[in-house]
């Protein structure tokens, strides 16, 4: 059942080329320009029309939430709001009929966002799901929206699901995008195009697992590790730490990479492992002289960059090379050699890695 693999976790990471083409597969037509999610074509209207988007999840889909608000917000020119299940359902939230939820659940059963939509919707509320497990209790509380189709996951850390969650969300955006006449035509093709390469672009990323197992043998024994990116890099930089936290029992922490000087700074030294998520996009310049930062106090940095890139190859320990993709697809890619550290780490300190101590794989208490 795990395919050859050692673990779940690993067969689902290396999995991933195929489950976003299975995400994408009859919804993009990049070569014609075709785009369509027919679970939310009944609500388009009301979509494009919305005041507001509201994304609410927990954990690594919340993190997929926040890759979204920043392409929503750019390319449709709807505020977003993303949302903790467990802390919108507690407090009084503001919420009205002009208002698009997106519940966002890799099982489509975790009580806080069950709670959550149930609020949203006595509000008034559209309420779109986003969920993998088909006919759970989300898709059917909602009144809409699209599978991620990425098939059973049974690592109890999240990897295809995530990849497919924003895989979805980017058609979903790139939808009402183009709807709205909120995007420029050229500036959607060539996003079409973008997207349908991932799953190659994610196929070479799993090249790198030799590479990466040798990093993580040589940090296999850190107390703890931080985590930087920046603008769609940001929730990138908050999954890898998440993922390595709840299954290697390592402190790790993400963080913007330029709130590192508000607080963070202070921890550096040479026994601080620093992850940065540093590809080329509108930020780089930026986080360069973050890195510049972490190196002039000895923090061990460990880079993930585009391919070629010979900046920050003279500045970090150790660097990463993915596929160049559009920086608001980023996320697709950039995520996959943190979930491959994570793993390679867990297994070296001896963890069970698909099901790691105090967790369940669908949390179904409040
Ligand atoms: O099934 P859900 O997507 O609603 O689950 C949400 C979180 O419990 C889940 O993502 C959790 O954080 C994972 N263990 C992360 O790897």
């Amino acid at each position: 059942e795990k395919g050859g693999y050692e673990h779940f976790m690993i067969k689902e990471i290396f999995e991933q080329p195929r489950s976003i083409g299975d995400c994408l597969r009859g919804r993009l037509n990049a070569n014609e320009g075709h785009l369509h999610l027919g679970g939310i074509q009944d609500y388009i209207n009301k979509i494009t029309n919305a005041d507001r988007i509201l994304i609410i999840a927990c954990g690594t889909s919340w993190h997929a939430g926040l890759v979204a608000e920043y392409i929503f917000e750019e390319f449709c020119r709807i505020p977003v709001e993303v949302e903790y299940a467990s802390e919108f359902r507690y407090r009084n939230p503001v919420v009205g009929e002009k208002d698009v939820v997106i519940a966002i659940s890799q099982s489509g059963e975790t009580a806080d966002t069950l709670a959550a939509i149930e609020l949203a919707k006595s509000k008034g509320a559209t309420i779109l799901g986003v969920c993998n497990v088909v006919g759970s209790s989300i898709p059917r509380a909602t009144h809409a929206g699209s599978y991620t189709h990425a098939g059973p996951e049974i690592g109890v850390a999240s990897t295809k699901a995530f990849t497919a969650q924003i895989s979805v969300l980017a058609m979903m955006a790139l939808m009402i995008a183009h709807k709205k006449g909120a995007i420029k035509e050229s500036v959607y093709r060539n996003l079409l195009l973008e997207l349908d390469a991932i799953p190659d672009k994610v196929a070479k990323c799993l090249d790198l697992n030799p590479q990466i197992e040798i990093i993580s043998e040589k940090f296999k024994n850190a107390t703890n590790f931080l985590y930087l990116g920046r603008g769609y890099n940001f929730p990138v930089a908050l999954e890898g730490a998440l993922k390595l936290k709840e299954i290697s029992y390592i402190h790790a922490e993400g963080y913007p990479a330029a709130e590192m000087k508000h607080g963070p700074i202070a921890l550096i030294d040479e026994n601080m492992p620093v992850v940065f998520i540093a590809t080329k996009d509108g930020s780089y310049e930026k986080i360069v002289s973050n890195i510049q930062e972490v190196k002039a106090r000895k923090g061990q940095v460990i880079a993930v960059v585009t391919e070629g890139d010979t900046e920050i190859g003279s500045m970090a320990d150790h660097i990463i090379e993915v596929p160049a993709a559009h920086e608001a697809l980023m996320p697709l890619i950039s995520v996959v050699p943190l979930q491959l550290l994570s793993y390679h780490i867990a297994v070296m300190r001896g963890c069970n890695v698909d099901q790691p101590r105090n967790l369940a794989k669908s949390v179904t208490v409040e």
